[in-house]
């Protein structure tokens, strides 16, 4: 272990430890150690040991990012049979106006809707919103003024012409707060609404992914950021030597471009990943600006987190370009055992079979039916994680989590599924909830948090009421805003353009 000493951005010498196994180890004293008195109080520990020989320490940010991931009546599959929450307004704009708004108040980095393009594997049980993602935030973005606004579309099932002219829209309608989540589309269910027999493998979504973004890329760059003149005089609107055809001819792609339309306020949206497998890692180290990831371990979600970083490095990236967001599922109470109470009743209210048909779903669709629900897990009868062709790291998350627990029941992995489908999830009192947010910060496990609402509206008014305060006061998160684009909020830079460099002659 070596040890010297720094400048940090607030003016204050920090300590630096240096881990050789490890990687490195610093704090910033964001707050000049007026927490608890304490050297790394309020700070953010951190490694920066990607790449060996790589001897800068990085100042990683003492802020956190939130974003809150917004689902039907709440993310617990029991959620719209709770009282108190509002099934019966999943197709009312004005629901989610609401919950974004509630978003805004509390500061949120972003919004955030996830989509599957086909009807859920629980229609009949469960009660889902109508509404496409991207038509949703069309009209939450005129409803409100600085938060993100983060859509799901899949690469598998769209083209990426539709797709970059649609999230070029949006950015343009929102005046730079768009955000794409990409995702290949892990549910075989898709297939069956596009003309395909079946989902195509896990490698193939990924390699057809990889050659979508080259191409949309391309697409919101095609008009530089200078090539609206506007010029009323001479009569010319666009200079045309700045809007480019990409001529773009791939094994999956033939698109000409250019767009039509001008490059808009961010230049391109925010691109999101939300794939843990080793293809979505390598994905997502290349092209994602955020990470949405499930996590339960502390010690994996921190291994995850290096391991992403690393790659991104090793793609001549940086690696605080990259946000990672582990999803946390929180119910909150004034106390712990009113929240046990409300955990318990979300529980009570679950249907095993909704649950079970989801857990074989996450196994491509293996069939659970004949197992007794009392009965130990059968993971005999899974296929193994790395074999699965849809959803690969969460059927490792799950694996893991009877390996560790080998006694579990197949009802009580249902119920630990239920609440949040093998993401992060907490329960207790607001400082509670809290200091498990600020843990995993400073343990360097996450650059911030999809916050996954159990139940709606009321669940996410409690955090940004009474956890979201917490934070602020203790200094790792923001209490205004200070920029107006999503990019702005996670602290990313605005991409110039592929075409900005030609010169015209
Ligand atoms: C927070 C979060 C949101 C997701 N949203 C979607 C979604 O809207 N649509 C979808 O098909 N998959 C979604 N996924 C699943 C991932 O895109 C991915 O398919 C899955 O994690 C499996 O990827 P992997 O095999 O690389 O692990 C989401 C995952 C996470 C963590």
């Amino acid at each position: 272990m070596v040890a010297d000493s720094k400048e940090c951005p607030h003016g204050r010498a920090t300590l630096v430890i240096e881990v050789i196994a490890i990687g490195r180890l610093g704090g910033c004293p964001r707050n000049h150690g007026d927490r608890n008195g304490s050297f790394l109080a309020g700070n953010r520990l951190h490694w920066n040991g990607f790449l060996s020989g790589l001897r800068k320490v990085s100042t990683l940010p003492s802020q956190l990012h939130l974003n809150v991931f917004i689902t039907g009546a709440g993310h617990h599959e029991a959620s719209w049979r709770l009282p108190g929450t509002a099934p019966e307004r999943v197709d009312d704009v004005h629901y989610f106006r609401e919950i974004a708004q509630t978003a805004e108040r509390g500061k949120f980095d972003s919004i955030f809707f996830a989509d599957v393009p086909a009807v859920g594997r629980h229609y009949d049980r469960v009660a889902q919103s109508s509404f496409e993602p991207l038509t949703l935030l069309s009209a939450l973005a005129l409803a409100t003024e600085r938060i993100g606004l983060i859509g799901t579309v899949s690469t598998t099932y769209t083209e990426p012409y539709n797709l970059a002219r649609q999230f070029a829209s949006l950015d343009h309608i929102s005046r730079g707060r768009a955000g794409w989540n990409i995702v290949t589309s892990w549910s075989s269910a898709a297939a069956y609404n596009f003309g395909v027999d079946g989902r195509p493998g896990h490698s193939e979504r990924y390699a057809r992914a990889a050659e979508f973004l080259d191409v949309a890329t391309a697409l919101w760059d095609s008009w530089e950021d200078d090539a609206v003149v506007l010029d009323r005089d001479t009569g010319v609107y666009a200079d045309a030597r700045r809007v480019h055809r990409i001529d773009h001819a791939g094994a999956h792609f033939r698109v000409r471009g250019p767009l039509d339309a001008a490059r808009s306020p961010q230049g391109r949206p925010v691109l999101v990943q939300a794939g843990s497998s080793a293809d979505g890692r390598a994905f997502a180290a290349r092209y994602a600006e955020a990470i949405f990831t499930a996590q339960v371990d502390l010690d994996d979600a921190r291994l995850f987190y290096r391991d992403v970083k690393q790659q991104a490095a090793e793609f001549g990236r940086d690696p605080e370009a990259v946000k990672i967001l582990p999803g946390l599922s929180p119910i909150v109470a004034s106390t712990e055992a009113e929240a046990r109470r409300i955990e318990q009743d979300l529980a009570d209210l679950s249907i095993p079979e909704v649950g079970l048909a989801h857990l074989s779903a996450r196994f491509d669709d293996v069939d659970l039916s004949g197992f007794p629900l009392d009965g130990p897990v059968p993971l005999y009868a899974l296929p193994r994680p790395e074999d699965v062709q849809g959803a690969q790291s969460r059927s490792r998350i799950i694996f893991d989590l009877v390996e560790r627990d080998p006694g579990l029941t197949l009802r009580e992995l249902l119920h630990r599924l239920a609440g949040a489908r093998g993401h992060g999830t907490v329960v207790g009192t607001p400082e509670h909830v809290a200091d498990r947010i600020v843990a995993w910060f400073e343990a360097g496990a996450a650059d911030g948090f999809n916050i996954m609402p159990p139940y709606l509206p009321g669940s996410f008014e409690v955090f940004v009421d009474e956890v979201v305060p917490i934070l602020q006061r203790r200094g790792v998160f923001r209490a205004e805003y200070e920029g107006t684009t999503l990019r702005d909020h996670y602290g990313l830079s605005r991409p110039a353009g592929l075409f900005s460099q030609v010169p015209v002659s």
